[in-house]
């Protein structure tokens, strides 16, 4: 087997201390396994625009295009909001995204049992719970024209544009079907077709290529307001979940809070098949910069060392790997290693970024020699 390249673009906030664990976990995977990785690193964000007066490089861009996986920490801080909007560190992911043609977002919500009880919500309503997010990633009104303040008379107007073609809904459900066929075999798909129109298109859409490919799967809609509700009353009800970029964008952080942290949660961005059939893909933590905690050691690099397992899965087709290292982490868990933002109002020692990842590795190595 070759050597898969990866592309680490660490960022700005937290993104370098999380990344540099994850750094620890893939040369794991590569003495201990079959599979070998070969890792170089560039820069993204604010630290991108420090050194070279943009977010995003074109040579940075051209070997994204040319990985066999993208890995990005996080983007953003204070120390950017008075850039100009086309210098801001999220235009650089932004971009990323966009040219990559990453149109299917996979944001997974799961509850891992020693967690169950440090979420905002009862024990029974979020233990056991596994649901996917599937957020379209490259258009609707992240990227629709018009967009741009401009002056009418004597007061600005701000415009953004919700703009979907059939095909763009087409694939991403696609890609949610597909996904529901492996899982629990329910989709509901989420928009406001009782406002806009681009909803009723979306809805017309998923319904159609549900009738015809996917007779197997049950399909269910609802609009995203009830949606975001019922994801808070009784999350379990759902299995896969299909919606735009925006409504994605807010009902994944939800989702993602319900698990009892948002320092949990990986996130998948897939393209179309390159040669050697794997889909382009970048994996990201679902949490942001975090920059009050930067530095510190504090951050939690669970979220960004779940996405190296959704790698396993879906680039590297190495499922049984993927599984081994969340058990890994489901008994770290389980052992009562946490850091800061699982610890809440416990009065319990947290354990520092880098302990966690030792943590990590040390459960790693014991299922090599079980
Ligand atoms: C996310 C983030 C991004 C988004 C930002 C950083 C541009 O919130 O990945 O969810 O809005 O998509
Ligand atoms: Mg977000």
């Amino acid at each position: 087997m070759g050597k898969y390249s990866l592309l680490f673009l660490p960022g700005d906030g937290i993104g370098p201390e999380v990344m540099a664990e994850v750094r620890r976990i893939v040369d794991w995977f590569s003495s201990r396994t079959e599979l070998a990785f070969d890792v170089s690193e560039d820069l993204v964000g604010g630290a991108c625009y420090r050194v070279h007066g943009v977010p995003l490089h074109d040579d940075t861009m051209a070997k994204a295009r040319a990985a066999d996986a993208v890995f990005l920490g996080a983007v953003g801080g204070p120390e950017y909001d008075g850039l100009d909007f086309s210098l801001k560190p999220e235009r650089g992911l932004l971009r990323l995204r966009k040219e990559m043609d990453l149109f299917s977002n996979l944001r997974p919500a799961q509850c891992f049992d020693a967690l169950a009880d440090f979420s905002s919500l009862k024990k029974n309503v979020v233990s056991g719970l596994d649901i996917m997010i599937v957020r379209e990633l490259t258009g609707g009104v992240y990227f629709g024209e018009p967009r741009g303040i401009h002056r009418e008379g004597n007061e600005r107007v701000g415009i953004n544009t919700q703009r979907y073609t059939e095909s763009e809904i087409a694939r991403v459900a696609r890609t949610a079907f597909d996904l529901a066929r492996r899982r629990g075999k329910k989709v509901c798909s989420m928009e406001k077709a009782n406002v806009m129109e681009s909803g009723i298109l979306w809805r017309d859409v998923v319904t159609e290529i549900h009738a015809d490919e996917y007779h197997d799967v049950e399909l269910s809609h609802m609009y995203a307001d009830a949606g975001a509700m019922q994801l808070t009353r009784w999350p379990k009800q759902f299995d896969v979940i299909v919606t735009d970029n925006l409504f994605g964008d807010l009902l994944s952080d939800l989702a993602a809070m319900l698990t009892g942290s948002i320092g949990m949660l990986p996130s998948a961005s897939l393209g179309a098949p390159m040669e050697n059939g794997a889909p382009r893909a970048m994996y990201e933590p679902v949490h942001g910069a975090a920059p009050d905690i930067a530095g510190e050691g504090k951050a939690n690099p669970i979220a960004c060392i779940l996405s190296f397992a959704m790698a396993l899965r879906y680039s590297f087709d190495a499922g049984g790997e993927a599984n081994r290292l969340e058990a890994a982490i489901a008994d770290v868990l389980s052992e009562g290693l946490r850091t800061a933002d699982l610890i809440g109002e416990t009065g319990s020692k947290p354990v520092s970024t880098s302990d966690m990842g030792n943590a990590i590795l040390a459960a790693l190595d014991r299922t090599s020699t079980r």
